[in-house]
């Protein structure tokens, strides 16, 4: 076997301005994103365009790079050819031509290097081809990764897998330790209560009328960067459990950054921020995003946090009710909305249930010391 690093080239990124729908191509990395979409499924997964740009950055700006293995060592470079496009996309496991390098990837990971803080850690994204599982591929592409993060000076790796699944079976025989535990919740709007939910919401505004909401679509106007920086910065105080994260320290520049790799992936934000009416403070904040081009029926809530010294006011519960209801206004083709709950944030936790969002499944961070 042998691993070849991969990368978005040239190629891709025109892809990337033409070709939301997926790669035009049967290259390495097609075949990884095609694992990923298995290994993603039944939950949303990335469409070409999200997978290309979170291979080159993170959401916090982590600098990253993919690596495949195969059996043969052959790398094809990206080629425009939809017909193999689509049945890289829908790979399930037992369909391959065994022509081109995408068909040949038996596995691969996506490894992120955080660059403004934690730069002790690499965040690890690992897979195997659903039919080549239990061969010894994972652990070898695990130990290429230890080998990278050790190049980088990294001395810790962290990494995700579904409670039950072969990842945490995987992680546990590697000596990973499990640091956090987060469910996965989800709200159908189709079958919500939506007027139950508009009550709930005209209930919770009586404890919050100090504020006002303010909304955008997309990238936060140049004078309300410095208050998105704040409150980003508000999620340091979410739960973490044993996971050796440190604080992120965010600037307006960092934010801005953020959201360039957002609509680089092809994502569309919808961010409400809570202001202190009589002092202009910004108080909490929440962003709802959806892929611009292949929603696919789904939604994802992102953060969400209100900060400490106007907690205790329902404006998370406001925040959170408001937006969603814009956001379905808006984005009439998506029938559900999925969201992450660390099981140390019952606050959260109880925000999420009143909305009606039921568990999807639970996840673990997995950290190694290296
Ligand atoms: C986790 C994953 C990458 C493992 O890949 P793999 O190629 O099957 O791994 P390996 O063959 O190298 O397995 C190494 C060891 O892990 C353990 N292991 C792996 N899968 C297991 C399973 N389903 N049940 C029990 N043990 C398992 C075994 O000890 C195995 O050694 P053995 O086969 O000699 O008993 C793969 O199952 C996968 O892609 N899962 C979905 C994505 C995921 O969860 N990734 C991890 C998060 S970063």
């Amino acid at each position: 076997m042998q691993t070849k690093r991969v990368g978005p080239n040239e190629n891709d990124a025109a892809q990337e301005e033409d070709d939301p729908d997926g790669p035009a191509d049967h290259s390495p990395l097609a075949g990884l994103h095609a694992i990923a979409r298995a290994c993603d499924h039944p939950g949303p997964a990335m469409s070409w365009r999200q997978f290309t740009a979170s291979v080159r950055s993170g959401p916090g700006g982590e600098r990253g790079e993919a690596w495949v293995a195969d059996d043969s060592g052959r790398i094809d470079h990206a080629r425009t050819d939809r017909a193999r496009t689509d049945r890289a996309r829908t790979y399930d496991g037992r369909t391959s031509s065994g022509q081109g390098g995408g068909d040949e990837v038996t596995g691969g990971y996506l490894l992120h290097f955080p660059q403004d803080d934690n730069t002790h850690l690499a965040l690890l994204r690992l897979m195997t081809r659903p039919d080549r599982r239990r061969e010894g591929i994972g652990g070898a592409l695990l130990d290429h990764a230890i080998g990278r993060a050790r190049e980088e000076g990294r001395r810790v790796l962290v990494g995700e897998a579904a409670a039950g699944g072969p990842g945490a079976e995987f992680a546990k025989a590697r000596g990973f330790s499990p640091a956090s535990t987060e469910t996965r919740l989800v709200l159908d709007l189709r079958t919500a209560d939506w007027s139950g939910l508009e009550l709930l919401r005209a209930r919770a505004v009586r404890h919050a009328t100090d504020y006002s909401l303010e909304r955008w679509v997309g990238p936060t106007p140049a004078d309300l960067l410095g208050d998105m920086a704040r409150l980003t910065e508000g999620m340091n105080d979410e739960p973490l459990g044993d996971l050796a994260i440190e604080h992120q320290r965010w600037t307006a520049g960092r934010v801005r950054a953020r959201e360039e790799m957002l609509a680089r992936a092809g994502q569309r934000t919808y961010t409400m921020i809570a202001r202190h009416t009589a002092s202009g403070e910004p108080a909490g904040f929440t962003q709802l995003i959806v892929d611009a081009e292949r929603p696919e029926g789904w939604g994802r809530q992102s953060s969400t946090t209100v900060l400490a010294p106007h907690r205790g006011r329902r404006l998370g519960l406001v925040l959170k009710l408001a937006n969603i209801t814009w956001f379905r206004a808006c984005e009439p083709s998506v029938e559900r909305v999925i969201t992450w709950n660390s099981v140390a944030n019952p606050h959260m936790l109880a925000i999420n249930e009143a909305m009606g969002f039921e568990v999807f499944d639970t996840w673990h961070q997995w950290q190694l010391d290296i």
